[in-house]
């Protein structure tokens, strides 16, 4: 066996996360070209990884030695599992270590080894022995047979989940039929979308640029790449024996996001807005903040004008109760809606400059909040709440408008 000369880690690529058409110093020629590149992602797995590079070694030794690589992405664990994947090097000589300081994330680490890969089948497995390494070799034919991409399957013949329990079956199955709605063009051409045990073609994804979120980086693969065939092949998702599952509740969230973004950008929606370049992610983030506005405003109107509370007039609380809110929009969408821009505009002077013109824009608003809010209650329907209400719609309307064009001034920022 020869050993690794070079005894170091690999070098973290930067900027997009694309893929190249050519693999980077493709290693020999014809034949000798390294034909599989098999990342293995990790975050405190140092219990796990020198069992994963054994078994998956010897398995891929017997059926395309010297043909394949496996790529650890660490994502700087602190129990130091880039060190030991390092460390194996020397005795497993297709072994390359990454270790990431700067990015972090599941999605983006595969993608990151990919980069550095060379082989022409890109492919990822767990490092935890959750997904069976035999299923490698089925995988791999399959590509071989002409599939641009295979997927290790927890739904068809052969596969399923060892002892899950009801509930985890349940939240699994929703989030699938979720993704099935958001997105049926991608979640509809595989049985497993959550599913990160597979294999691509690199043609099939060079060149689009994937811009995953969280766990699930296969649906960015089908969503963004130009997969024609695909194959699935049926596994068993075992238990986990070392170490944690890192999964939480915030993967649930990503998930969300990641399906409305990819939603967003591919397909026909996607062209379209790539022509008529409205902000919608901004839109949606303002409008939320305006979301919280209105339970403050609500709020503050309950307790200085309810004839339970203060008792106050209305049209002076409503003043009061429109200011408080404007204080938090303003905090939320400089803090959040427009943080790339805010972050652009630095120091406090900036950051009043963008806080007197919000408010002269909105105080505008709350002048035609209350304007609108008079005419509703007197003229039309004798409920505070209902006529506050539409008063506050059309009053985000002009809004988030004029705010877009000049607090924030989105168009003319490079
Ligand atoms: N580099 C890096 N960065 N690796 C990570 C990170 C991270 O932020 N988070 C998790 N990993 C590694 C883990 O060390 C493990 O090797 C693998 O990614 C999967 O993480 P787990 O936390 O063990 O996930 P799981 O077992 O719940 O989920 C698995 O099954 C799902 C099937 O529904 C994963 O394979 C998912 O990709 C898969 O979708
Ligand atoms: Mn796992």
């Amino acid at each position: 066996m020869k050993t690794n000369s070079s005894n170091s880690l690999l070098t973290v690529s930067t900027g997009p996360l694309k893929i190249s058409e050519l693999p980077p110093n493709p290693v020999g020629t014809g034949d000798e070209s390294i034909h599989l590149s098999l990342v293995i992602p990790t975050y405190k797995e140092r219990e796990n990884i020198k069992n994963v590079v054994n078994v998956l070694s010897q398995l891929l030794d017997e059926s395309i030695a010297g043909k394949y690589e496996l790529i650890v992405v660490d994502d700087d664990s602190p129990d130091r599992t880039w060190e030991i994947a390092q460390s194996l090097t020397t005795e497993y000589p297709q072994l390359r270590v990454m270790r990431r300081q700067q990015e972090r994330g599941l999605s983006s680490a595969v993608i990151r080894g990919w980069q550095a890969a060379t082989g022409i089948v890109l492919g990822v497995i767990d490092g935890d022995l959750q997904h069976p390494p035999e299923v490698l070799i089925q995988l791999l034919r399959s590509i071989e047979q002409g599939a641009d991409l295979a997927v290790a399957s927890r739904h068809v013949e052969g596969g399923g989940v060892s002892s899950w329990s009801v509930v985890r079956r349940f939240l699994s199955r929703g989030a699938q039929l979720l993704g099935l709605v958001i997105l049926p063009g991608v979640l509809g051409r595989v049985s497993d979308p959550m599913s990160g045990y597979f294999m691509v073609r690199r043609s099939a994804i060079a060149g689009a640029t994937l811009n995953p979120v969280g766990y699930k980086i296969l649906l960015e693969v089908i969503g963004r790449g130009k997969v024609d065939q695909v194959a699935e092949v049926g596994y068993v998702f075992c238990e986990r024996k070392q170490g944690e599952s890192k999964v939480t509740w915030k993967q649930y969230i990503d998930y969300i996001h990641h399906l409305v973004r990819l939603r967003l950008s591919t397909g026909k929606l996607g062209r379209l807005r790539r022509k008529v370049n409205f902000p919608v992610g901004r839109f949606l983030r303002f409008g939320l903040v305006g979301f919280s506005g209105v339970f403050v405003d609500m709020a503050i109107l309950y307790l200085l004008s309810d004839p339970t509370t203060l008792a106050w007039p209305l049209m002076p609380s409503k003043i009061i109760a429109g200011e408080i809110a404007i204080l938090n929009n303003f905090f939320w969408n400089d803090a959040w809606t427009f943080a790339d821009v805010s972050a652009r505009q630095q120091g406090w002077k900036q950051r009043l400059k963008r806080f007197v013109k919000f408010n002269t824009i909105c105080l505008v608003g709350l002048g035609l909040n209350l304007l609108v809010l008079y005419l509703i209650f007197n003229f039309l329907i004798p409920n505070r709440y209902i006529a506050n209400f539409i008063a506050i719609a059309v009053a985000t309307v002009w809004n988030f408008w004029i705010n877009l064009k000049l607090s924030w001034r989105v168009t003319d920022v490079k």
